[in-house]
């Protein structure tokens, strides 16, 4: 939660999609959890003129109405106008600065970390609150200015910080993790728009529906008998079914030959299962991990060149049991 005294201060976390990527878009069930350690920042200060953004990262600001210098500024501008409408704000005024060490385009949700923390901050500046339910819906409207056609996984792990099981259309599932996973996170150091990899499957789907169809119910499969694998600890198993997940998803074309070489590596340095995580075709990887395991893996994973290595444990205060 933002403080209540300026500056406002908020963040939200990356995430990464433990199985059922893509498949989610048409209707299949997928699974995701927050990486609270790698985070996106918004600060807001009270001013006298009218809304601004900044940008740390790409050191570029600009004002609510004003015209845009460059493309890149207008997803900005377009989350300030959504949250100022959102909280009644005619004629907002304040400074919000936003920053992340969330890799662009890396398939980690950046841009839905971003927009969470950037609205929770506009809300305290501007005296409001808002519910996880309505943040969710306004970060889902982000996503589709980004992306064109989210299943809404990203916003909403983004915003409940909790590992959920999504299906489009069905209530939210929080999951309960029986077993803390240990994750190795490995970019290939190509970034990819999520908007791409989401298109790239779309054509497939049109050229060969019922095949594409296929591919979508078994990731589907998979990311429903993963759950209960996360459920009750069966930790080999869950590591199985991502490597099965990965597999179905080379199916589908968007993964790559340094996606599908950080997964092999992994495997061999003794990883219980690996894939793709996120849009693919570039961006990162994520490997199963016993605890003893994790020196070796991340060293396999950089020698195998990986741009970038982090590991995290998935597990869930609260609700770990
Ligand atoms: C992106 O993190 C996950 C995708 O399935 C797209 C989406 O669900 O919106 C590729």
């Amino acid at each position: 939660m933002p403080c209540n005294r300026p500056p406002f201060k908020s963040s939200a976390p990356a995430k990464i999609i433990l199985l059922g990527e893509h498949a989610v878009v048409y209707g299949m069930p997928a699974i995701a959890a927050p990486i609270q350690s790698l985070r996106a920042y918004a600060c807001a200060q009270p001013s006298d003129t009218p809304l601004s953004i900044r940008s740390l990262e790409f050191e570029k600001s600009v004002a609510i109405g004003s015209p845009a210098s460059d493309d890149s500024l207008r997803p900005l501008q377009q989350l300030l106008q959504i949250a100022s409408s959102y909280f009644g704000m005619r004629k907002p005024t304040g400074d919000l600065v936003i920053r992340s060490d969330i890799p662009v385009a890396g398939g980690l949700g950046s841009g839905a970390a971003v927009s969470a923390a950037a609205i929770r901050a506009l809300a305290a500046l501007f005296g409001r609150s808002v519910s996880n339910e309505d943040l969710n819906q306004l970060v889902f409207e982000m996503e589709r200015i980004h992306h064109g056609t989210p299943s809404g996984i990203d916003n909403t792990v983004v915003v409940y910080e909790r590992p959920v099981y999504f299906q489009r259309g069905k209530d939210l599932e929080l999951l309960t993790v029986k077993r803390p996973c240990h994750i190795v996170i490995a970019d290939t150091g190509r970034a990819t728009m999520t908007r791409e990899a989401v298109s790239r499957v779309r054509q497939r789907y049109e050229q060969r529906q019922s095949a594409t169809e296929e591919v979508f119910v078994s990731i589907g499969q998979v990311a429903s008998n993963a759950r209960g694998a996360l459920e009750s600890g069966k930790l080999g198993q869950l590591g199985a079914l991502m490597s099965e997940n990965h597999r179905l998803l080379r199916q589908l074309g968007i993964s790559s030959p340094e996606l599908d070489e950080l997964v092999d590596a992994s495997i061999a340095a003794g990883a219980m299962g690996a894939k793709l995580s996120g849009g693919g075709m570039g961006g990162n990887m994520i490997a199963l991990v016993d605890g003893s395991t994790v020196p070796a893996v991340r060293r396999a994973l950089r020698q195998a060149g990986a741009a970038r290595v982090v590991d995290f444990v998935l597990s869930l205060g609260p609700v770990y049991s």
